[in-house]
Order: C-alpha cells, then structure tokens, then sequence
C-alpha cells in the first residue's frame, strides 16, 4: 500500500457498525488473512449489526481485487 492509499485507508470505514476502518482489513489481508473469517478473527469485522452482511461483501470485493478469491 503507497502512503497515499494508507491515508484514504485509514479514513474510510471497513465495518460502520463497529468504527473499524478499511486500513485494519487491508492490513490483515497483507498479513496473510485469505478469508472472511480470518480478517473478521484479527479485526473484529463481523460482529456488528450488520450481520456480516455489508462487511462480507466489502471483504470479497478487496480478495478478489487481490486476486485471493
Ligand atoms: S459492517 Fe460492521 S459487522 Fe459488518
């Protein structure tokens, strides 16, 4: 990630029901998480109202832009 997309990252939101940004998601994606369940395990996406429902769905879109889905 360049310091520019590290930036944006860390502004916008990865899970909205719980304040947790999408920085923390791409970063345990570059960590070695490859799925929902792990990236929801180091973050603590998953668990908000949502129900996993806009948060698996914002995780998908990121592993298949990284090729990992
Ligand atoms: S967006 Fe927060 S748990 Fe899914």
């Amino acid at each position: 990630m360049t310091t520019e997309e590290e930036l944006l990252a860390r502004l916008k939101p990865g899970c909205i029901c719980k304040g947790i940004k999408l920085h923390r998601i791409l970063k345990a994606i570059e960590e070695g998480a490859i799925n929902f369940e792990q990236i929801a395990e180091i973050t603590g996406i998953g668990g908000g109202s949502c129900g996993s429902k806009r948060c698996r769905k914002k995780v998908a879109a990121l592993l298949q832009e990284k090729g990992l889905l």
